[in-house]
């Protein structure tokens, strides 16, 4: 095991959890302290198990550990997928002291997650996010859930994991395309909240999509602590936790248009955030030098500059009216006012948000 691991919390009182980061953790790192229980359910897809199952076991020695593989893909975010961790859990007899282990990206840990908050109504759960996104975002936070064929994360809990493991060492193996997906949420941090963090990333961005080993480590320790620090003040998203869907209701209604698995998520919030913060400059509320700035970091991280060909400025608006963000009736969305500092409004004319709808839906 290497010996630079970084720990950080999340502070939720007697609910609190560990992120542990560092390389060549998977199987090497004891999280048994963690299990509740002396059975260990691994929920895991069919990409992942061949590269990490066996490995992955070996962080739970002495354990009864049953395993439960899922097809892989957002399209598979369903019921019907949820339901084979429930027929794996009943048929293997496990009983309200098990525990849940998420072994894989944002799909499975939000899958897991829900039949962890569900299950016997509720057992817990440790997250191995095996994905950049899921190492960001995903696993930190307790947002569990499956999609609606209506609307992205529609049905779901807030279900808090015990631990979360991140081993960097499994980014080696990630398709290509998963790691700009994954940056988009890194990116976010910087713009919303972490206005350092941005200028560094301005100067590494390159150095992490080439796999850099120090610079990943930083993106994700740095982008955890933000998350952390937001999830310790706002868990239940009464207020400040919003700012952490910069992007994410243009990005939705894009991943939704699409059809899911089309997009991938972090590619969806991408174009979402250069939607955000064009609406921001139009609004006044960010200089034109400040937007490009930030456009210039998002398409050096090789995120789509557009949203999906033939998708329409009322086929946004509908999607949009979907989102969880608007359950008041009024469109509320995270916007910039300065680089590091978001806000979150529902105070924008119809006319702006026409006018970067239609700038984004162009065909020319
Ligand atoms: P994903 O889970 O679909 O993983 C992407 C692909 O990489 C999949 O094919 C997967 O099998 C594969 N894979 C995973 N790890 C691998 C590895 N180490 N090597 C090779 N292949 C690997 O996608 P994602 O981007 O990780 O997660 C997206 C999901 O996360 C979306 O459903 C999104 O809604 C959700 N999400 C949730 C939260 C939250 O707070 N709960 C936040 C952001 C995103
Ligand atoms: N990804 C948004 C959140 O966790 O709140």
């Amino acid at each position: 095991m290497s010996d630079s691991v970084r720990q950080l919390e999340v502070g939720l009182g007697e609910r609190s959890y560990p992120i542990i980061i560092g390389r060549g953790l998977l199987g090497v790192r004891d999280l048994t302290p963690f299990v509740v229980g002396d059975r260990v359910m691994i929920v895991t897809n069919e990409t992942v198990a061949p590269l990490y199952l066996a490995q992955a076991k070996g962080c739970f020695p002495g354990k009864k550990i049953d395993s439960v593989i899922l097809p892989d893909g957002e399209q598979y975010k369903d019921w019907k997928t949820l339901n084979l961790i429930f027929d794996a859990l009943l048929e293997n007899k496990h009983s309200r002291k098990t525990t849940l282990v998420a072994l894989g990206g944002g799909v499975i840990g939000d899958m897991a997650g829900f039949a962890a908050a569900s299950y016997q109504r509720g057992v817990a759960f440790i997250q191995i996010p095996t994905t950049l996104l899921s190492q960001v975002d995903s696993s930190v936070g307790g947002k569990t859930g499956i999609n609606h064929p209506l609307g992205k994360n529609m049905i779901g809990a807030f279900h808090q994991p015990e631990a979360v493991l991140i081993d960097t060492d499994t980014l080696e193996t990630l398709p290509a395309r998963e790691l700009p997906a994954g940056l988009a949420e890194v990116i976010k941090y910087g713009l919303i909240r972490d206005q350092a963090f941005l200028v560094w990333l301005e100067s590494s961005v390159e150095a992490i999509t080439r796999l850099d080993k120090a610079a990943l480590a930083e993106a994700i320790y740095r982008s955890c602590a933000c998350k952390a620090e937001v999830v310790s003040q706002d868990e239940r998203e009464g207020g400040l936790r919003a700012i952490l869907n910069l992007g994410h209701t243009f990005g939705h209604a894009i991943e939704t248009h699409a059809g899911y698995g089309h997009w991938l998520h972090g590619e969806a919030v991408g174009t979402g955030m250069l939607m955000a913060l064009d609406l921001s400059t139009r609004l006044g509320l960010i200089s034109e030098t400040d937007h490009r700035r930030a456009e210039d970091l998002i398409l050096r991280a090789k995120l789509p500059a557009k949203p999906p060909e033939g998708m329409t400025p009322d086929r946004f608006l509908e999607l949009m009216a979907v989102d969880k963000k608007n359950v008041t009736g009024d469109l509320r969305l995270v916007l910039l006012q300065a680089l590091g500092a978001a806000v979150i409004t529902s105070e924008f004319d119809s006319e702006h948000l026409q006018a970067t709808l239609g700038y984004f839906c162009r065909t020319a």
